[in-house]
């Protein structure tokens, strides 16, 4: 060991992972830590360029709270959670994107046509579609979860003024698979850009928005989990994504409606809503648990 040099730490590292190591840590971490020091070696990287490093990392740790992770951050603007969704989406399905930080358990359940609109201040709009698997076929038992910004561009959450599950929901499709609520054209906003990743944001002359957008997990039994966003064609930041979560199959139409819209029997949204709104219809493609 005492002969080692530049060109023989990274196998010395891997010479020091015992037999008993895990094959896949061992290989995801030889991957890591070949990258990490050919980094080093092609950058030439100085010591102060390192501390630098190191110190956004400890300022991102102590920015970190149980509400705000810098670290996941740092992943979503770097494009390795992007990255993380795009090798890991099967290619016949809709595609995953990120999940932010703003999604918290507990969204109350509306029934399938019900009212997430509610009082908030906003273009109205119906979003509906239907969940299918990669044949077009209605698939039985999912369930669908949304969540998005008020017409501020803030998230319940980050906001005092609305109440705590504002804009969010939970429904229950029925076996036609069927999802449709009423709610208003989310906002663009800004990822937060006071900590060391808007640092970094700035530094490289990035700005922090995002395209708006409609958060969606959904679930069905023997199909894999769907965690995604669905992004308006003309949102002006739909291409400058900050966080690089668009995908051309995730970009849906707002199409304005003059005349009220026959909405069938048990449906709240009639009620509530005057022309003129948006009709968005957005099918979601899910693909088999083993697929
Ligand atoms: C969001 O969509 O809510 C979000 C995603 C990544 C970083 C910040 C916010
Ligand atoms: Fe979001």
């Amino acid at each position: 060991m005492r002969t080692v040099t530049k060109d023989t730490i990274t196998q010395a590292f891997l010479d020091y992972c015992g037999a008993e190591t895990d094959p896949r840590l061992r290989f995801v971490l030889e991957k890591f830590v070949t990258h990490l020091h050919d980094f080093v070696r092609e950058t030439n990287l100085t010591h102060a360029e390192w501390r630098k490093g190191l110190e956004l990392i400890e300022k991102a740790g102590d920015i970190t709270t149980p509400e705000r992770n810098e670290f996941v951050l740092m992943s979503d603007v770097l494009g390795l959670s992007s990255l993380v969704d795009m090798v890991n989406s099967p290619d016949e399905g809709t595609p995953s994107s990120v999940l932010g930080p703003f999604h918290i358990l507990g969204a109350p359940d509306l029934p399938v046509g019900g009212d997430m609109k509610q009082d908030n201040e906003g273009a109205a709009v119906i979003v509906s579609g239907k969940v299918c698997d990669p044949e077009g076929a209605p698939i039985k038992g999912a369930e669908i979860e949304v969540w998005q910004t008020a017409d501020n561009g803030l998230y319940s959450n980050q906001d005092n003024s609305q109440a705590e599950y504002n804009l969010r929901c939970h429904l229950v499709l029925g076996d036609d698979g069927i999802y449709k609520l009423s709610t208003i054209r989310p906002a663009p906003y800004t990822v937060p850009d006071d900590g060391p990743v808007g640092e970094l944001l700035h530094a490289t002359g990035r700005h922090p928005w995002r395209p708006s957008h409609l958060h969606f997990i959904i679930t069905a039994p023997g199909y894999r989990s769907l965690v995604t966003e669905v992004f308006p064609s003309d949102d002006p930041y739909l291409d400058e994504d900050a966080v690089f979560g668009v995908r051309e199959r995730l970009v849906m139409e707002y199409v304005e409606q003059s005349d009220v819209i026959a909405i069938p029997d048990g449906m709240e949204i009639a009620e509530r809503l005057q022309a003129p709104f948006f009709t968005v219809d957005f099918d979601f493609v899910l693909t088999e648990e083993k697929a």
